[in-house]
């Protein structure tokens, strides 16, 4: 498909972005187009026949790219049938023990259940509470500087990256550490200085953080906190809803680090939220559950799919490959500075803020889509299935929406700036 310059939105695009923006509930300044079902691999095209390069997989869940052949076939599985949602805890479906089936082989050793829900932040959710169950003496929990964990209020109290997400909202109890090298003394001291360790519920951290910053963990820090985990029976979650899956070039980003957590929560990619554990972790018949937990049949199916075609097609070697060529590239790219991630998981930092929302949006604008992170940082999350090709093109287009974006004098212009968070923006 040929990238060229567009005005945004679209006049087909504008329609629904105004009706959705007076009706929706939770408008967060998205992006100002409106898809169409149209597209292949990386490509995409919006409902006003404007193409995309997709740099920004749906916010990492969607790792195949569009129409994938698999996943259309799953599709099709399911056309003229009826219901398509289950009440999976209580009326099984095969789908359900196929994926868990699935997902237990890639999964590292003694991790054998899962609890499946309907998103990231409830695989969050129950990780935390199924490692409280096990530990009534429960004061509070520990998650880092930085971390991402989703906005229900339980995920939420873990959270800690952007200040409009709690405003006003009730905690559970958390501590955090930093996320560097201090972490484990910190941890330690906290066990000391705040009545022991059967007070903490859960420690939680993110490989690569996500929303923070593409932040890599530093792997001593990694050690040395799984070391403290189990010397003092602390439960260690590791989130990996956007991390896992096969995003860093390993199942799962904490085998990067060499360690094993006792719980993962997964979602994006998966298609569904999954809580995963020993089964004997899991606390007594009842404990948790979910109407459609486990009874998301074409979700589930998809996940499974996706699952053995990254292992079909050697998904994890592409993504090896190309995120070292994405990184190659970047490091190319002038007056950017940290330059960072595993896999296809990666970022880098520009100067400001403003400059940052402006990047997104003139690479918008020249047929890109690539996402914020952090303060300053653009984040690179292709689907697996990228080529260097597409890598190249994605780069030039950043160089030259740098270049431009640099003038000191530089604005955006016309309706665009109603409806996205560029530098001029006034909503
Ligand atoms: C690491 C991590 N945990 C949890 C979540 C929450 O997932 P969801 O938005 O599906 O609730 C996210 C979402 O971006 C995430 O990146």
């Amino acid at each position: 498909m040929k990238l060229d310059y567009r005005n945004l939105p679209g006049r087909n695009s504008m329609q629904i972005i105004e009706y959705i923006r007076k009706h929706n509930g939770a408008w967060s300044s998205p992006y100002p187009f409106v898809m169409s079902k149209e597209g292949s691999g990386c490509f995409f095209k919006d409902i006003d026949n404007n193409p995309y390069l997709d740099f920004g997989s749906q916010i990492a869940s969607n790792p195949l790219g569009y129409n994938h052949k698999d996943v259309i076939n799953v599709v099709k599985n399911y056309a003229g049938r009826s219901p398509i949602k289950y009440a999976g805890q209580d009326f099984m479906v095969k789908e359900h023990a196929d994926l868990l089936e699935e997902l237990i082989q890639i999964c590292p050793k003694g991790l054998d259940a899962a609890f499946i829900v309907n998103s990231g932040a409830e695989a969050v959710e129950n990780a935390i509470k199924i490692c409280m169950r096990r530990r009534p003496a429960t004061r509070y929990c520990v998650s880092f500087e930085s971390a991402f964990h989703g906005r229900t209020l339980g995920a939420l109290s873990l959270t800690n990256s952007k200040t409009v997400q709690k405003k006003n909202y009730l905690a559970i109890p958390v501590k955090r550490l930093p996320f560097d090298e201090n972490a484990p003394e910190k941890l330690l001291r906290l066990i000391n200085d705040e009545g022991g360790s059967d007070n903490i519920g859960s420690v939680i951290i993110e490989p690569v953080q996500g929303e923070g910053g593409y932040n890599v963990a530093d792997s001593k820090m990694m050690a040395g906190i799984r070391k403290v985990t189990k010397e003092h029976g602390i439960p260690f979650i590791s989130d990996e809803v956007q991390a896992g899956m096969g995003r860093t070039g390993k199942w799962w980003a904490i085998e990067n680090f060499n360690v094993r957590p006792d719980v993962i929560s997964a979602a994006k990619a998966l298609q569904v939220g999954a809580t995963i554990s020993n089964k004997k972790f899991f606390p007594e018949p009842g404990a948790i559950s979910s109407t459609w937990g486990g009874g998301q049949i074409i979700d589930m199916a998809i996940g499974m799919q996706i699952i053995r075609t990254i292992k079909k097609d050697k998904l994890l070697m592409n993504i090896q490959l190309q995120g070292n060529y994405m990184n190659k590239r970047m490091l190319e790219i002038e007056s950017i500075s940290n330059v960072r991630g595993l896999g296809l998981m990666r970022a880098f930092d520009v100067s400001s803020t403003r400059l940052r929302d402006n990047l997104v949006i003139e690479c918008l604008k020249n047929g890109l889509i690539v996402l914020g992170c952090g303060k300053s940082g653009i984040r690179m999350i292709p689907p697996y299935i990228v080529s260097s090709h597409e890598i190249d093109l994605a780069v030039d287009i950043i160089k030259k929406a740098l270049v431009k974006c640099s003038h000191k004098k530089f604005k955006h212009k016309g309706s665009i700036c109603r409806f996205v968070n560029c530098a001029e923006a006034s909503i």
